[in-house]
């Protein structure tokens, strides 16, 4: 057997599986989705995000990067964020990160000259280092600098989250959604949380949007 037949043997006995436990599961999902959550992961494919929530199909409308980013000029994450905010009107935004995060150890290293588009990519974690790298540099370990700007990224993210006009308007008009940071172990498999940002926490005054010129 090839490797990825594995994977649709795999498939039909799930489907399989979740018709003997519930023979509507498929029926009624097709319906919709009404998903509460949106999920800004890493591509990491140690931190699935529906697995470690132990979340079910139709709960989290889920997008995953390198390194979790949301890069105001990237068509893929700020359309799946209109969509999620606007569209199905999620009222949680949850940025997981990862400790020990590759595109994060990568950002703190030179760059490969052979991987041009994933150098464009971690040159914004870059700029995130530089920010606090005073701090990260007092850090006594390769180990714990890597883990500190994997923290530090992903309340950057949140914090990027917050100066959108989709997040900015959907906090004015319906008071959702709190956006959250949370940051995933590699080693126990928990989860611990970073930063929550309600509806109406404050936006630097140069994040924010006005209609006088
Ligand atoms: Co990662």
């Amino acid at each position: 057997m090839k490797p990825f037949e594995k994977l649709l043997i795999e498939n039909k006995a799930w489907a399989a599986e979740k018709i003997i436990q519930e023979p509507n599961f498929f029926n009624e999902l097709a319906k919709e989705q009404t998903p509460d959550f949106l999920w800004i992961g890493c591509a990491d494919s140690r931190v699935p995000a529906e697995i470690i929530v132990n979340a079910e199909p139709g709960e989290i409308f889920v997008h995953r990067n390198i390194a979790n980013q949301v890069i105001a000029t990237d068509f893929n994450s700020q359309s799946v964020l209109q969509y999620a905010v606007d569209v199905l009107k999620v009222k949680h935004i949850i940025v997981c990160g990862h400790y020990d995060c590759g595109g994060i150890k990568a950002a703190l290293a030179r760059q490969r000259s052979d991987l041009t588009l994933v150098n464009k990519w971690l040159i914004h974690i870059k700029d995130i280092y530089r920010l606090h790298q005073d701090e990260i540099e007092h850090l006594e370990t390769q180990f714990e600098r890597i883990n500190r700007l994997v923290e530090l990224n992903i309340i950057e993210q949140v914090h990027r989250l917050s100066h959108t006009a989709i997040v900015q308007n959907a906090w004015k008009h319906e008071q959702r959604p709190v956006l959250h940071g949370w940051v995933y172990g590699l080693n126990d498999g928990v989860i611990s949380q970073l930063i929550t940002l309600p509806p109406g926490s404050h936006v630097n005054s140069i994040y924010q949007f006005t209609d006088e010129h």
